[in-house]
């Protein structure tokens, strides 16, 4: 099998991370969320990687290529997004397997083992991961035939037919490029999976539907990101590699090589990252910082922390999400007042 994992888009909803930075890198417990992808796929035994990339594709390469992966991995470039299925265009002379494709910014519990091995013993045509939720009007949804096929499948309708939702994550055999050649792009200019599937349906191809049990998250918005990262420290194990001074840290909490932590207070689930310094300040429960961050004389609760930042005496910071190499700091000039210097599409709460 081979595995399609979708890196590309340009992120709105995220901004302005994603101004300077792919979606799919944004860390979830120090890890970008596209790693989670790719370690799904190879542990359900995909042989073979493609990546479709987007605007930021030399630092999608860059970071993927920083680990070895042990599969062989193929960059395929799609330029404007146009649509799901036309990644599948781009890359049709990869596709010449049976293949899973994953969205780089979908995040499971149970990884894609066990709907790998459904795919392969029904012999399907296609197969699509579905699971419940309370907002189907966000995401595709399915309309479920009595044996639990799909008879329909349609994107973010207003008025949904099941509470079904399409998680990113569908089984494919090389015929769906067919169906992305036959079908035309929708009212938003895109060519939609969903009317791709739809038209292997309406050909009378057998569809399958394999439903997640534990915890699924599109990290399309700031708030599904915070939910990942407190979902996946819920499962993290302690490991100290670091250097702890006059400090109390309890609960689970992982301490990367080369950071020290001094006259502070660490309550997991947390992460802290490699070569940062932690002084005089608390870190609460999810909070995953990177590495290189100087955090002195502040409280941080819930909260994703990115590499090279710095925060002094900022007082209590909660809910956050900091970018890379960002300064937050007690202003010591006068006049008093809070000084911002603040990219477009931010999102501040003093
Ligand atoms: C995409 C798909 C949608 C699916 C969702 C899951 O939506 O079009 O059918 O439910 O991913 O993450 P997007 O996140 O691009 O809005």
């Amino acid at each position: 099998m081979k595995a399609l994992i979708l890196s590309g888009g340009s992120g709105t909803r995220l901004r302005p991370l994603t101004y300077s930075q792919q979606k799919q890198l944004i860390p979830i417990a120090n890890k970008p969320v596209l790693f989670y992808a790719i370690e799904d796929v190879i542990e359900a035994g995909a042989d073979e990687i493609g990546i479709i990339l987007g605007p930021n594709k030399d630092q999608v390469i860059d970071s993927v290529r920083s680990r070895s992966w042990g599969v062989p991995i193929e960059f395929i470039y799609q330029g404007d997004p146009k649509g799901l299925a036309h990644t599948i265009l781009i890359a049709e002379k990869f596709l010449d397997d049976d293949f899973v494709m994953y969205l780089g910014d979908n995040i499971l519990r149970d990884g894609i083992v066990r709907h790998e091995e459904r795919f392969r013993n029904l012999k399907s045509d296609a197969s699509v991961l579905l699971t419940r939720v309370e907002d189907p009007q966000r995401f595709g949804v399915a309309d479920l035939n009595p044996d639990g096929s799909i008879r329909m499948l349609v994107e973010k309708p207003k008025v949904p037919p099941s509470n079904y939702a399409l998680v990113g994550v569908y089984f494919f055999k090389p015929l769906i490029i067919d169906a992305c050649k036959a079908i035309k792009p929708s009212w938003r200019g895109e060519l939609e999976i969903t009317d791709a599937i739809q038209w292997l349906i309406e050909q009378g191809y057998k569809v399958d539907a394999s439903f997640v049990e534990g915890w699924w998250k599109d990290t399309g918005k700031p708030e599904d990101i915070f939910e990942a990262n407190r979902l996946i420290l819920d499962d993290i194990s302690t490991k100290n590699e670091g250097q702890i001074n006059e400090s109390h840290v309890m609960g689970r909490v992982v301490i990367e090589k080369g950071t020290l932590i001094e006259r502070s207070v660490i309550k997991g689930p947390c992460v802290i990252g490699a070569c940062s310094v932690i002084s005089d300040s608390y870190i609460g429960p999810y909070t995953s910082v990177g590495d290189g961050c100087r955090i002195s004389g502040t409280e941080v609760e819930d909260s994703i922390i990115m590499d090279d930042s710095t925060i002094s005496k900022a007082g209590k910071v909660v809910e956050s999400l900091i970018g890379r190499n960002v300064r937050v700091q007690k202003g010591l000039t006068l006049p008093k007042g809070n000084r911002l210097i603040v990219g477009d599409n931010s999102d501040i709460s003093l």
